[in-house]
């Protein structure tokens, strides 16, 4: 437990101070010279990117040098099915995509039914299906391309990621695990073995491909600690270490602390994807954690703080692209020309186009799952 905040895969808590896990993790910052190969490469620069969004990485530098010698890497990144999706977890896939889009680069998506299962939350692994199943149609619905994106389901594609998956384990200790993720003895063994599981899409590609390519992994935060390990075992298994770019968390409705989780049995603290626009209202209305005055008199002389305001961190990390619009909305909710209730519909209109749009694409992706599966020709 680090001191006011803790993140590991499957428990992030506190008021998460980024500098200080960027400390405790050893991640590196995306730096102009970075940002600028980025940007020559891709021919523009992600407001993700711009805003910090996505702030930190591994090997970044590397793996950009790599891909202008012509020796392009894949993306990889996963989802584990515990519950609906929410928009937190959209961020990091848009921009995944956006990865995709700029640098032609084929992505791994893994489903790990079997984490979710093993950590416990659901008993019954048919439950686990039907919400992976669900979960499958939010990504589909992002438009990644089906000829350049393979799904691997850790549980349907064990004869391709089993045998890789023991090599990994081998050159795992109980004490590495337990220090990276704090086990103790009533862990299940499966969740000990588990990040092995994880480890194998960063070099699958290589496996079956006979040849070292290398590997970039866009996730938030959460889950370094699971690659931490594997780029310390990857090399000696002859491959490259994976690089990564690595998020902050989109917050919860109810304030900065934390990330937006939808395992909790009321969502509230979450939107998800297949909410309802008035559900949208209902949630930012009711809960969106506000940075204005008490009163409408105060707020007009004292002013808001975006900051700690949760609506606007929304419109500034992914529902409101346009630098110059952002800009307005913060600086006339600084002075105190715009109120909370106006801030709030703002953010209401966004999420609910976007959604009604997310939501048709949601209905036509569910003849679609078997154009996305890893299929061994
Ligand atoms: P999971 O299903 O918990 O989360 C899926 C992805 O969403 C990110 N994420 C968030 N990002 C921003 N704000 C939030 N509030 C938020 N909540 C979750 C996670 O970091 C993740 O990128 N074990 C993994 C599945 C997995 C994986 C991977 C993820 C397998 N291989 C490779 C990333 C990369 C999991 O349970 O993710």
């Amino acid at each position: 437990m680090k001191k006011g905040f803790n993140v590991t895969p499957w428990e992030v808590s506190g008021d998460v101070n980024y500098k200080k896990l960027m400390k405790d993790f050893g991640l590196e910052g995306i730096n102009k010279d970075i940002l600028k190969k980025i940007e020559k490469n891709a021919g523009e620069l992600h407001f993700m990117l711009k805003r910090k969004v996505f702030f930190a990485g591994r090997d970044l530098n590397w793996v950009l040098d790599e891909y202008e010698k012509g020796n392009n890497f894949f993306l990889y990144t996963g989802r584990g099915p515990s519950g609906p999706i929410h928009l937190g977890h959209l961020g990091v896939w848009v921009f995944t995509k956006w990865l995709q889009d700029k640098f032609g680069a084929d992505l791994w998506f893994q489903w790990t039914d079997d984490e979710k299962f093993l950590l416990g939350k659901k008993d019954s692994f048919e439950e686990i299906e039907e919400i992976m199943r669900e979960n499958m149609y939010d990504v589909i619905a992002l438009g990644f391309n089906p000829k350049k994106t393979h799904f691997l389901i850790d549980t349907k594609h064990a004869g391709l990621i089993y045998p890789e998956a023991i090599k990994v384990a081998k050159k795992i200790t109980y004490s590495m695990v337990r220090s990276s993720f704090g086990m103790n003895k009533s862990s299940n063994v499966g969740m000990i073995f588990y990040t092995a599981i994880q480890a194998v899409p960063a070099f699958l590609p290589s496996v079956i491909n006979k040849k070292k390519i290398p590997c970039l992994i866009p996730h938030a935060v959460d889950q370094d600690p699971h690659f931490r390990l594997t780029r310390d075992i990857l090399p000696k298994l002859g491959y490259f270490k994976p690089a990564s770019i690595q998020s902050s968390f989109l917050p919860p409705l109810t304030g900065m602390h934390g990330k937006m989780s939808s395992s909790q049995p009321e969502s509230n603290t979450a939107i998800l994807t297949t909410d309802s626009p008035a559900e949208v209202e209902r949630k930012i209305k009711k809960y969106a954690f506000s940075g204005g005055q008490k009163t409408t008199e105060e707020h007009r002389k004292k002013g808001g703080n975006p900051e700690i305001d949760v609506s606007y961190q929304y419109l500034k990390m992914f529902f409101e692209p346009d630098d110059a619009k952002l800009k307005k909305i913060h600086d006339d909710y600084k002075s105190g020309t715009l109120l909370t209730g106006e801030l709030k519909e703002i953010l209401i209109e966004k999420i609910n186009s976007f959604l009604k749009e997310h939501q048709r694409k949601r209905e036509l992706a569910k003849k679609r799952i078997d154009e996305f599966l890893f299929r061994i020709n």
